[in-house]
């Protein structure tokens, strides 16, 4: 897929369903009792092994040919152990959160994953589950394949995340619902809360209590869970694609429908508007527990500004794209506090070095902070990005060929069906010049 410099991107676009809230919605309708119907499920392939790897411990999914998607759970405790290995895919959250879960049912689960899964670590997430009275085996110490061996009679604990990571502590509240008594999760670095929100339908014995910046989680386990009806809000992450085009391509007014706007997660919503970013929330309503917006872009004029680390785990899967806005921005704008960031899909701290670098833009960077020299002018184009299996990275290449005189051309464009399966129509859709040659 390639793209090139596009001017006055218009119309109404549809964000498809949030990725982190789909995987969560498909895991605990499967361990409730009763049916969920769960309309706009975001049907990638991330998500989708989710849903395979939810029926190999027995649940029933039916995905309709409409939006909706219908789960008959198994209840709380009834996960079957699988009889072949599961396979994640590209999947680092499907993997993670799904650990979490075995990890308190007397089940063996062997995980696997693609090449760049099998290069993600795991230990961070396995760790925390010995606690529950689990034990584990990793490729070399760190990577999948994994065999996790859950606990027979799973302890409660109290686990401080010492990792900017929401999958860690959704791994370990998902551990805690089939645990007797209280498992207590601290978090301090205010990562994304849809697990806390969601448990909190589905009727858990969940309550958050924030004191300054620290906010502790408590489950009392074994109280079922019931079958929900819902509605899932649009990706946000998603959703800043289209929205960063518009802001950067000429004379550009789109209207980007049925956004999740989350303070655990709008950072880059946040950054932006200090930019000096033309966008406006409108039509607000309330979806699975959470905020849900249209939201207005205009092109702006954007300036450079400095983004510190605390704010990093609501941005966390931003960066790639923000970059690419970054780089139209009039001075400098950096990002601090970024080394989590190598070990996502691909290493896009590097990927955004690269990506930036091979189109002409003026970059620094040390350690963990990235430095980009930003101009309100066409970037050179006429380049290849090698993906690294990253749909971010994929999205982010093409959104950058807009704003550039000659193409941008990705070398793998399948990836991007991890998370926005029809990104290339609704960039269509609105004007811009993207070709699947
Ligand atoms: C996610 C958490 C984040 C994010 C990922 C989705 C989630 O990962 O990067 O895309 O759904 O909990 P980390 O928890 O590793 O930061």
């Amino acid at each position: 897929m390639k793209s090139i410099s596009s001017k006055k991107l218009k119309g109404n676009i549809l964000i498809p369903g949030d990725k982190s809230i789909s995987h969560r919605l498909v895991i605990l309708s499967s361990i409730a009792i009763g049916n969920s119907k769960i309309k706009g499920l975001l049907k990638s392939d991330d998500v989708m092994r989710t849903v395979e790897a939810m029926k190999g411990f027995g649940a029933s999914i039916n995905l309709s040919n409409t939006s909706n998607c219908f789960i008959d759970g198994i209840g709380l405790g009834g996960l079957a152990e699988p009889k072949t290995a599961l396979d994640f895919g590209n999947s680092g959250t499907s993997a993670r959160l799904i650990m979490g879960l075995c990890s308190s049912h007397p089940i063996t689960t062997l995980f696997i994953g693609d090449t760049s899964l099998s290069m993600r670590p795991m230990q961070r997430v396995l760790n925390p589950l010995i606690n529950f009275g689990s034990s584990f085996s990793l490729r070399e110490d760190e990577f999948l394949p994994a065999i996790l061996k859950g606990s027979i009679s799973p302890i409660p604990f109290i686990f401080d995340l010492n990792e900017p990571s929401a999958q860690i502590k959704s791994a370990v509240l998902l551990g805690a619902l089939n645990t007797p008594g209280i498992t207590i999760v601290r978090d301090k670095f205010n990562t994304r809360d849809h697990t806390e929100r969601l448990l909190e339908l589905y009727g858990a014995n969940i309550s958050v209590k924030s004191k300054k910046s620290l906010k502790e989680i408590s489950i009392k386990g074994i109280k079922d869970l019931k079958g929900i009806d819902v509605n899932v809000p649009g990706d946000p992450s998603s959703a800043l694609f289209p929205i960063v085009a518009a802001l950067i391509c000429e004379d550009s007014d789109i209207m980007v429908k049925n956004v999740l706007i989350n303070p655990t997660r709008d950072g880059a919503f946040e950054v932006l508007k200090e930019m000096g970013a033309n966008i406006n929330y409108l039509n607000h309503r309330i979806m699975a527990a959470e905020d849900v917006y249209d939201i207005r872009v205009k092109s702006s004029n954007l300036s450079g500004i400095d983004v510190p680390k605390k704010v990093s785990p609501t941005m966390i899967d931003d960066y790639p794209i923000l970059a690419v806005a970054a780089s139209m921005a009039k001075g400098k704008t950096c990002f601090r506090g970024i080394g989590e960031l190598r070990l996502k899909e691909s290493d896009r701290f590097n990927g955004i070095l690269n990506l930036l670098k091979k189109n002409g833009v003026k970059v620094e960077s040390n350690k963990d902070t990235i430095t980009i020299h930003g101009k309100k002018q066409l970037k050179r184009g006429g380049i290849e990005i090698s993906t690294n299996l990253d749909h971010r990275m994929a999205m982010s290449a093409l959104v950058m060929g807009l704003i550039s005189n000659k193409e941008v051309k990705i070398d793998n464009s399948k990836t991007i069906k991890t998370s926005f399966p029809n990104f290339y129509n609704l960039m269509i859709k609105i004007g811009a010049k993207l070709s699947k040659k």
